[in-house]
């Protein structure tokens, strides 16, 4: 007995310890142009509560993000205190993480899109706090439409197909390595982002809809893929099934590509000093289908305690800080990352930094959310299995038709009895 109540003792001087003096955090500030931008938040941190932080710096592509953080909670690692963590990731990572709903104000919360809120609560639980949002949108150079006598962006795939076929011609002759389109066509989580864009815009729904029923199987589908798969090597270099978003990126900020699909942040990379399209280029929803309407896929990244942390309420304290408002306005005002706190949007700083913000308001409001809600714990199979089978239309080796009535039997065996 006695020997109980000591260690218990202990634990409480330990653990008032390891919070009431300066602890030292470990976060994962993903990687690519955003790290810096979250270790000078995470910094911020440390210099107004007199802690430190280390940082790890995960690799960019999200699967592979996950997949370390996978490892890590599998040997419950204490190593990394805090997370980033996709959107689509809370039904995965739900039992590993600290539920923060006791632990967060209610009000602090509710700043928050609910939407995005909703999509980080799993089963009651609210597995971690927005930090960004995203939406895949259409950037293009102002410049060059004009030059070929166009005034506005694509309404309509078609029309970009034309658009991008007579610059590239006329673009060419003095830059041969000149694309009309790129885009992110590595067979990763990314083009799923992308192939859900299609899909949805053609009206092909969602792949899984929101009450778990497999969609995927339908002629709208079928003809999304196809015509994605008829840019590679028309408007679309034949290397861009190997590009993520930073491959896409790097094409077009040289100025090599009319138009580019890609996230908010690609923004204030384009208009910075260093950019050789710097104040040529502007952003539009992304086309429709055919008797559809614009589809953008919804991203974003939120932040997670380490249910294995020896370091939680020092780590809670460093979230709350990172997604509340002063951080979200620097990030959006430095980096185009998207504020998930709704009155940021009226935010004069915000709005000049990013004009799109307010035009495009309703495209980051009613954007395509992946199908992570229903299929849950399953939901990278289900990413995984659509994005190889979006692989084989893109690379040849099948036609959507085809694509899509094997993926729909892949997901129907993934799902099993339920998800
Ligand atoms: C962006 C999005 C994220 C998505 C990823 C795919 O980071 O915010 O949600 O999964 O791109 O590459």
């Amino acid at each position: 007995m006695r020997k109980v109540l000591l260690g218990l003792g202990l634990g409480l001087v330990l653990g008032s310890a390891s919070w009431g003096s300066a602890v030292t955090l470990t976060v994962d500030c993903g990687a690519g142009t955003g790290f810096d931008l979250c270790k000078a938040g995470v910094n911020r941190w440390a210099k107004q509560t007199g802690n430190s932080a280390k940082f790890f710096e995960s690799p960019n592509n999200s699967g592979d993000h996950l997949g370390v953080i996978q490892q890590q909670l599998a040997a419950k690692s204490s190593d990394i205190d805090v997370y980033l963590l996709d959107i689509v990731w809370p039904g995965l990572l739900v039992n590993q993480l600290v539920d923060l709903k006791t632990k967060v104000p209610a009000a602090e919360v509710n700043r928050h899109f609910k939407g995005i809120v909703d999509a980080n609560t799993v089963d009651g639980k609210l597995v971690s706090l927005p930090w960004f949002t995203d939406a895949g949108l259409l950037y293009y150079r102002t410049d060059l439409l004009k030059k070929y006598g166009y005034s506005a962006p694509p309404k309509t795939w078609a029309e970009l197909m034309t658009m991008a076929q007579k610059v590239q011609a006329g673009e060419r002759g003095a830059n041969p390595q000149f694309a009309g389109y790129v885009w992110q066509g590595r067979n990763y989580e990314g083009l799923t982002c992308d192939a859900l864009e299609w899909v949805s815009s053609f009206g092909g729904g969602t792949i899984v809809d929101a009450s778990g029923k497999v969609t995927i199987n339908n002629p709208k589908a079928a003809a999304a893929l196809d015509m994605a798969a008829g840019w590679i090597n028309t408007i679309s270099p034949k290397g861009v099934t190997t590009y993520g978003e930073e491959e896409a990126r790097g094409i077009f900020q040289s100025g090599n590509a009319l138009f580019m699909r890609n996230w908010p942040y690609a923004w204030a990379n384009g208009q910075s000093d260093d950019s050789k399209v710097k104040g040529k280029i502007a952003v539009a929803p992304l086309p429709a289908g055919p008797g559809g309407k614009p589809a953008a896929a919804l991203g974003g990244w939120n932040m997670g305690v380490n249910l294995y942390s020896k370091n939680q309420d020092a780590a809670i304290s460093l979230i709350r800080y990172m997604t509340g408002p002063a951080e979200q306005k620097i990030r959006a005002i430095e980096g185009s990352y998207n504020p998930t706190i709704q009155t940021l949007y009226r935010d004069p700083a915000i709005l000049k930094a990013n004009p799109f913000f307010g035009s495009l308001y309703s495209v980051f409001t009613s954007a395509v959310a992946r199908p992570s809600g229903p299929t849950k714990a399953k939901y990278n199979q289900v990413s995984q299995a659509f994005a190889n089978s979006v692989t084989d239309v893109l690379t040849g080796k099948a036609k959507g038709q085809a694509a899509v009535a094997k993926l729909s039997t892949d997901l129907a065996r993934i799902k099993g009895r339920s998800w």
